[in-house]
């Protein structure tokens, strides 16, 4: 499949284009400037030759994706994506975006925000999109890295076949399994939880990632 990655030049969105990419994926490396998307591809291609790496702007981007990952600042949100929001009608974008801010006391979600979680900004801005909360809780520098995350990746969405495609898309990331969490409702949730793991990180070392437990039937790990 051709996934977009908006941001696709920063952390997360190059752990996210190398893991895809690993899986066989073609990997549309967005970004607001030609120049650091060409960059970013060509530093994709020398940590992983076998991948194939496509450097665009972002609309340019949107409009090639089959599905899109929206990988950037929370500040970003108002500004990238009104341009988006026509390419990206029906198709489902995956948003990784946490509101965090950090202070004396450690990470803290920012919950001042103008709509109620960023997904639900996204999705009030690109009202045709199917957006989908995932991958916010997974380490940036594990996916770069290609370690296997023991991780559970929390899926939320309004539309329930986009989080079926998200929760079959993340069999692509080496030990990770999709769980449907529910509606768009629950993205602040999703999204605040990465302040308690920045944390965690902090005050025990490590890269945390959640892991649910007691379930009777769920997907299994890739
Ligand atoms: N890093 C992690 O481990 C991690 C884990 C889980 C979730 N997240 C979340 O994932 C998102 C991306 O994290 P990151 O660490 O990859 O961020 P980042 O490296 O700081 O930024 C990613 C990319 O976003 C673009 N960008 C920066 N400021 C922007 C703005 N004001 N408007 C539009 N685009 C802007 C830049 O790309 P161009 O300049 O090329 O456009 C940048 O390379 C964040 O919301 C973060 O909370 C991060």
């Amino acid at each position: 499949m051709k996934i977009a990655i908006f941001g696709g030049t920063g952390d997360l969105g190059r752990g996210l284009a190398i893991t895809f990419a690993a899986a066989g994926h073609e990997i549309i490396v967005g970004s607001r400037s030609q120049e650091r998307a060409d960059q970013a591809a060509e530093g994709l291609r020398e940590a992983y030759p076998e991948g194939t790496f496509v450097p665009m702007e972002n609309a340019e981007a949107a409009a090639a994706g089959e599905m899109a990952v929206l990988s950037i600042p929370f500040e970003g949100i108002e500004a990238t994506m009104p341009a988006l929001a026509e390419p990206l009608a029906g198709k489902v974008l995956v948003s990784v975006v946490n509101a965090l801010k950090f202070g004396k006391s450690g990470a803290m979600a920012v919950l001042d925000l103008p709509a109620a979680s960023c997904a639900h900004q996204i999705q009030d801005l690109a009202p045709e999109a199917k957006v989908v909360v995932a991958y916010n809780n997974l380490p940036a520098a594990a996916l770069q890295e290609r370690h296997p995350i023991e991780g559970d990746v929390l899926v939320c969405g309004k539309s329930k076949d986009a989080r079926e495609a998200v929760i079959e898309l993340t069999k692509d990331i080496p030990g990770c399994r999709g769980l449907d969490a529910g509606p768009l409702a629950n993205a602040i949730i999703i999204e605040g939880m990465t302040a308690i793991i920045i944390n965690l990180n902090k005050r025990y070392g490590g890269e945390a990632s959640i892991n649910v437990t007691g379930l009777e039937s769920p997907p299994a790990r890739a």
